[in-house]
């Protein structure tokens, strides 16, 4: 029984715990057996991807929906287990956590204190104490415990950050991310619009893009937040339970050691994520405002994007060998004194005005499942030889649910 398992909450101190699990000294079986917790519509997608990577097994499943653990074990050839006894199973290494998000928190603390490794569905927990307190536990028990925060895995989030840290366009000075999302698939009475369960828009769905800049700009805070619900469904007023399906915030990242010491110095960060479109229309945008450009990324998952700026030829090289699947559109050219051009008090030259689209060749589906196996193998690489540093940590799970968390409660006092 879950019930009775008890495990420490933390001090409740406002510090952060030693986040980085100090590996015990364990044998990790050559194959690596993953029971999975969750059954529905993302689970079997995940499934599709561990299935593809070498050493792992897919070795138990469990649901309480009985239709959705048959289904995912008749793939599998194998029989449900129940959900209760999978958490604890002695022939399980990692459970993958899939069920709905208030769940996470009671069934990766059962696992952990069974003394499996966890990856549990985004969000890590719904509050930030419940999130710090399995990073803690995880610490303590030398296992692993991350949420699957994918977004930081998209080859194009890394060639976003190596402009940033290269500045090669200049400083960052503004970023966008517009997500009009569908809300075809889910229906009135899904647990996404129910924040017990959920946790609500910033905390379900925000933390994905929130963990994604602070892969690029480090820490950040949360400046202001607002969100909306809606007024009314087919004419009749929404009265009980509100809907909310719209929310926005301004977050701040400091980016340099120069703004550390300035106050309202940083980088601006609004996002923002609608919930209220048809799928056919489902669409994202992030922009990213540098002092020589702007660079757009496309869709959920982007596989493609734009930049538009300023360049001299040796940044015009340097940007067509950097940015995937490139073309390059010369809107202008400047000679002799029409090179000379000022921004933020500084004189600089530059050669074209540039428009260079860029694109992974993929499509989004693929490159969803291979962000999926890739955040997969990076952990499991982890647990095989803790040497192996991984490029999403415990640390980045909480901090992502600390920024969602604290932009929920502004959006709830908001106007
Ligand atoms: N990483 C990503 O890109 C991504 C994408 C979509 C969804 N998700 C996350 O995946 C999780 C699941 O989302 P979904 O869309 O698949 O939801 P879903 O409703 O389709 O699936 C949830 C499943 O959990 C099962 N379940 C409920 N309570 C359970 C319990 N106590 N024990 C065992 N199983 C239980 C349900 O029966 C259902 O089959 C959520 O946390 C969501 O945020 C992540």
């Amino acid at each position: 029984m879950i019930a009775s398992v008890t495990f420490d909450e933390g001090s409740g101190s406002p510090t952060m715990p030693e986040l980085e699990p100090q590996r015990r000294v364990e044998i990790v079986p050559e194959t690596l057996r993953v029971g999975l917790v969750g059954c529905g519509a993302f689970a079997r997608f995940s499934l599709a991807q561990y299935r593809q990577l070498p050493g792992v097994v897919i070795s138990a499943v469990a649901d309480i929906d009985p239709a959705a653990a048959q289904r995912a074990a008749a793939e599998l050839q194998t029989e449900p287990q129940s959900p209760e006894a999978l958490l604890v199973s002695p022939d399980i290494d990692l459970v993958y956590i899939a069920t709905p998000p208030a769940l996470h928190h009671r069934q990766a603390a059962t696992a952990l204190l069974a003394g499996k490794h966890v990856l549990a569905e985004k969000p890590l927990a719904t509050t930030l104490a419940d999130a710090e307190s399995l990073a803690s536990l995880a610490a303590r028990q030398g296992r692993i415990c991350v949420a699957n925060l994918v977004e930081r895995y998209n080859p194009l989030a890394q060639v976003v950050g190596q402009l940033i840290d290269s500045w090669i366009l200049g400083d960052l000075l503004h970023g966008l991310f517009i997500n009009e999302a569908a809300d075809e698939g889910l229906a009135r009475g899904h647990w996404f619009w129910n924040r017990d369960i959920s946790g609500g828009i910033f905390v379900e769905h925000g933390v994905h893009f929130f963990d994604l800049v602070a892969s690029w700009l480090g820490k950040g805070v949360v400046v202001s937040a607002a969100r909306s619900v809606r007024a009314n469904v087919g004419g009749q007023p929404v009265i009980q339970e509100p809907v909310e399906e719209q929310v926005v915030c301004t977050c701040r990242y400091k980016g340099s050691r120069q703004a550390e010491n300035q106050p309202h110095a940083g980088v601006l960060f609004h996002f923002e994520h609608g919930f209220h479109q048809a799928s056919r229309l489902d669409r994202q945008e992030l922009r990213l405002v540098f002092e020589r450009g702007e660079v757009r990324l496309y869709d959920w998952v982007p596989t493609r994007g734009e930049f538009r700026g300023l360049v001299d030829d040796d940044t015009l090289g340097v940007l067509a060998h950097m940015l995937p699947g490139s073309s390059v559109r010369t809107v202008e050219r400047y000679a002799g004194d029409s090179r000379r051009m000022r921004g933020r008090f500084q004189p600089f030259e530059a050669t074209a005005l540039v428009e260079i689209g860029f694109d992974l060749g993929l499509g989004k589906m693929d490159l969803y499942g291979q962000v999926v196996r890739d955040l997969a193998a990076d952990q499991i690489a982890n647990i095989r030889d803790p040497a192996h540093v991984r490029r999403l940590t415990e640390a980045d799970s909480v901090a992502a649910v600390a920024m969602a968390c604290e932009a929920d409660r502004l959006a709830l006092s908001s106007r």
